[in-house]
């Protein structure tokens, strides 16, 4: 039998807009509209046109501009919303219009409590019915794509359902939506209530069910599978789950599910997986909001291992503590995150990628003082295990420069300016040197460049405060390269400045070590040569 294809239907620019503070320029949903359609998405939900003149133009926009998937304006079951959501969409390639009304008995006697709706609830229900039908009927006029939404069908009478539903179905409707809008259902009374509405109707061919699904309970996900699996071939979700209240499904989890549990759901869509992560940043950045580093898919923390015994089982395999490759998912986070929890192989074999090669005499000492640092500090990068290694390796280097005395001078009216006092250790000479700078580290460190006189780039400087308080202490992290390896220093006190010069230092006197020991290399290698020259003659 063939797998079905579920049909992903984004609503990440109209329900996802209504989260509050998450309002988007209409370029800005132009561009996220686009990339939906790369995303591989079936029907982009374009934003609710007779909301206002801005919702409006941005479905017209998107309507008229984006190509490949179908763009769809919602509409309540009022005359003037769906000729509004007709004309938004006039034009486009494929559009389609979705009409909704409330279904539930809360919402009759609340929303249409007017007596106009009805004056007893059998009365009301006959009324929605009819608005419904009504509703579907108009927007058949403008489109032959029409989807009708029970709002609150999880929380409608099943039997009522399953008659609004028939009717809009007969006037024409050719998908059918049924929303858990409080996200209340638990996944088998959702899965029950889309199985008893199928079998409740007559289904013509080609008219497809759909889920809809808030994640009030943080159920919006598996209420989605529970959905398709008892028979829905649409699921309506939004990237990273934005959304009214707790948001919806999120689009990312929903596929993610269906593709690493292929054989279980036998079903497919058309999402192209590795555009996961650059769409949810786009979203992320254009709403405002931030997506949580532990969140499924495409958080930043979702492929990164960090206690010893899931680094130590990834490392030997991936599939030990990974039930999907990270680059799949768009995903190029360093997996293997080192901090307290980490152990032994993560950390020597983060050192064998940098290229740093310990050898077993040195190992204990440098797990040791990993262990003490990832104790203060909360993750570790690569630059903190440069000045690890370099720490312990470089105690038995001969400084080949010290800081003798440092002077820095800032002020409103002038450029900072520094002056240094170095000692060239082995020429045993001291060299004196003042510049000035963008600020009085740059300063500084241009008054030690001119004092030792040697190439080289500052390829990263850090700094960060590793107490609380004024009178913190500030620990300066220093890079230098000379074009292939690179020489970490690092250094802390309370005065970042003094700081920042004892980390430079201490990366030039290691860059400088680097450097005797390749022109020394270098005279063995010329005096083997030319013995073995000499031989020849
Ligand atoms: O949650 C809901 O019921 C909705 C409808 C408009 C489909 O968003
Ligand atoms: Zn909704």
């Amino acid at each position: 039998m063939a797998t079905d294809r579920i049909i992903i239907f984004d609503t990440t620019l109209r329900d996802g807009e209504q989260a509050p503070g998450a309002a988007m320029t209409i370029p800005e949903k132009i561009q996220i509209a686009h990339q939906l359609s790369k995303l591989g998405v079936d029907v982009i939900e374009a934003g609710f046109p007779v909301s206002s003149p801005a919702q409006f133009e941005a479905v017209r926009r998107i309507a008229s501009e984006v190509k490949g998937p179908i763009i769809c304006g919602l509409a309540r079951a009022k005359k003037a919303d769906i000729e509004a959501a007709g004309a938004a969409l006039e034009g486009g390639e494929k559009t389609r219009i979705h009409t909704f009304i409330a279904t539930s008995d809360i919402h009759l006697s609340s929303k249409f409590a007017d007596e106009r709706y009805g004056k007893t609830l059998a009365e009301k229900r006959v009324q929605i019915k009819e608005m419904a039908v009504e509703a579907v009927t108009l927007a058949r006029t403008f489109t032959d794509d029409v989807e009708f939404s029970a709002e609150d069908a999880g929380r409608t009478d099943t039997d009522y359902l399953c008659e609004v539903v028939q009717a809009t179905i007969d006037a024409g409707a050719t998908t059918i939506n049924l929303p858990d809008t409080t996200g209340y259902c638990i996944s088998d009374e959702y899965a029950d209530l889309i199985g008893r509405v199928i079998k409740g109707c007559k289904v013509p061919k080609g008219v497809v069910f759909s889920t809809h699904c808030h994640d009030d309970l943080g159920l919006a996900v598996a209420n989605s599978l529970s959905g398709v699996q008892a028979g829905a071939r649409q699921i309506e979700c939004t990237i990273n789950g934005i959304g009214e209240r707790a948001g919806n499904a999120a689009l990312e989890e929903v596929a993610m599910a269906i593709s690493v549990r292929g054989p279980h759901f036998d079903l497919t869509t058309g999402i192209q997986s590795e555009l996961l992560t650059q769409t949810s940043k786009m979203v992320s950045t254009f709403s405002g909001f931030v997506v949580q580093p532990n969140k499924a898919i495409v958080g930043k923390n979702a492929f990164s291992h960090e206690a010893g015994i899931h680094q130590d089982g990834v490392l030997k395999s991936r599939e030990t503590y990974e039930i999907m490759r990270a680059e799949d998912v768009g995903q190029t986070t360093q997996s293997i995150r080192l901090g307290r929890h980490s152990g032994r192989h993560g950390l020597f074999n983060r050192l064998n990628k940098l290229g740093v090669a310990i050898n077993s005499a040195e190992k204990d000492r440098i797990y040791d003082e990993f262990t003490q640092l990832a104790d203060r500090k909360k993750e570790i990068n690569d630059l903190d295990l440069y000045n690890l290694v370099h720490n312990y390796t470089n105690v038995n280097n001969d400084a080949h420069y010290s800081l003798e005395d440092f002077g820095v001078t800032v002020g409103t009216s002038k450029h900072p300016e520094a002056s240094v006092r170095i000692r060239h250790v082995r020429h045993d000479q001291v060299v004196e040197k003042v510049a000035t700078g963008d600020g009085p580290i740059d300063a500084l460190f241009r008054a030690i460049d001119h004092a030792i006189n040697e190439g080289h780039d500052l390829i990263n400087y850090t700094i960060r405060s590793i107490s609380e308080g004024a009178d913190a202490f500030g620990e300066v992290s220093v890079l230098i390269s000379l074009g292939g390896p690179c020489f970490a220093g690092k250094a802390s006190s309370t005065d970042v400045v003094h700081a920042s010069a004892e980390a430079y230092m201490n990366a030039l006197n290691s860059l400088a070590a680097h450097r005797a020991d390749q022109e020394s290399i270098q005279f063995v290698n010329t005096g083997i040569m030319q013995a073995f020259d000499g031989g020849v003659e």
